[in-house]
């Protein structure tokens, strides 16, 4: 069956809707982020500040090409991975892309800004975080469906999905 691929800013809900995907439907489950970890034994964090983004980026293509393969797979991506059109050709060869968006304030409160744990979001004040939304736009406008998280639970972005995910591919979910 066909991959369902998240996409969307940081802190919109990813990885969190992705795992409880993969529960209902009974996929695997990638999450880009936790391979790029694993591959390279170290938190995201300390691979931007001791290797540079384009080292993340170059690993994060790698990850995704070998994800895109994969069946029967929920794919949650980081917040950059459609910046690169090779990966997007990559993901939407065998996987429906959904776009998962919130708004600035929900961003705000679910990131941990100042944690550092995403290097890109660190210490930005909202409007920062506003810029850069709107920059990364055009990038997530690849997707096929769009659901906005900020006032929803996982489960009902995760319910909404699978009734996106059912009409494109006649999936029986009891
Ligand atoms: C990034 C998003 C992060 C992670 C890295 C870069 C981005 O993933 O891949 O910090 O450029 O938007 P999340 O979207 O899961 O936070």
């Amino acid at each position: 069956m066909k991959n369902i691929v998240l996409i969307g800013f940081m802190a919109v809900g990813k990885t969190t809707v992705g795992r409880m995907l993969s529960d209902k439907l009974n996929f695997k489950f990638i999450d880009t982020d936790e391979v790029i970890e694993n591959k390279c034994n170290k938190t995201i964090q300390n691979i931007f500040a001791e290797f540079g983004e384009g080292y993340f980026r170059k690993i994060e293509s790698d990850v995704v090409k070998i994800a895109s393969s994969c069946t029967d797979t929920v794919i949650s991506c980081g917040g950059g991975t459609p910046k690169d059109p090779d990966n997007v050709r990559s993901l939407e060869k065998n996987g429906m892309i959904i776009c998962l968006k919130a708004d600035a304030d929900a961003i705000c409160k679910r990131a941990d800004i100042s944690s550092g744990i995403r290097p890109i979001l660190y210490n930005k004040s909202k409007n920062e975080i506003e810029d850069l939304m709107l920059k990364r736009q055009k990038y997530y406008d690849v997707a096929q469906y769009f659901v906005d998280t900020s006032d929803l639970t996982p489960e009902e972005v995760a319910d909404m999905i699978i009734e996106y995910y059912r009409k494109e591919t006649d999936f029986y979910v009891p």
